[in-house]
């Protein structure tokens, strides 16, 4: 385990089955529609999980990401959301999965949700694959979550603090007297 976490929440292989059970999910919630689906995930931190959930897919499936940042280098949410890169592909029409890594205030994904949902997809869902559970959390209507969560700062499987810890293949707890 790496010097600065304190705890493993879900290790690689916890990770690894859960990815799998949303990827047959998904292909079974779709299975009878020609169009199949197309993946956005939302840079950086669904990076990862994007990537290992489309393997696990069984469908015509399209891939495509969006970059919106709220949380900067800091550990507290600014507040605002920000496009920092828009789809390639149009929308119209398509079924949509939004892929997060992780729900925390729900800010990033109602503000998606919102503009994506204006560009008149077919459909559109949420596949998270962590949820913390956060007093202050919007509601937001998740189709597919990997993982309850508690609201501690957590790393690795994408997650970051100030950009590093993204490349653990398990989700950890980082130690609180790194950024107190
Ligand atoms: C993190 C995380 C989610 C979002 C969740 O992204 O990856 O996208 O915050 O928080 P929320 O529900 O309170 O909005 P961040 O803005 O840190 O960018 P990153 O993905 O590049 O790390
Ligand atoms: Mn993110
Ligand atoms: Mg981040």
């Amino acid at each position: 385990m790496h010097e600065n976490i304190d705890r493993i929440l879900f290790t690689e292989d916890e990770i690894k089955q859960r990815v799998a059970e949303i990827g047959a999910g998904i292909t079974q919630d779709y299975k009878d529609d020609p169009d199949g689906v197309i993946l956005i995930s939302v840079l950086r931190g669904a990076a990862i999980f994007m990537a290992d959930l489309a393997r696990q897919i069984q469908l015509p499936c399209e891939m495509d990401y969006m970059a919106v940042s709220s949380y900067g280098n800091g550990v507290k949410s600014s507040g605002v959301v920000r496009i920092l890169k828009d789809l390639s592909s149009q929308i119209e029409g398509r079924n949509v999965v939004i892929a997060e890594d992780v729900l925390d205030s729900g800010l990033t994904l109602t503000y998606l949700l919102k503009t994506l949902k204006a560009r008149n997809p077919k459909s559109i869902e949420v596949a998270t694959l962590l949820r913390k559970k956060t007093r202050a959390q919007a509601k937001i209507d998740c189709a597919y979550v990997g993982f309850e969560c508690p609201d501690e700062f957590i790393v690795g499987y994408g997650l970051d603090y100030a950009e590093r810890y993204r490349n653990l293949p398990y989700i950890g707890v980082l130690k609180p007297e790194l950024y107190n």
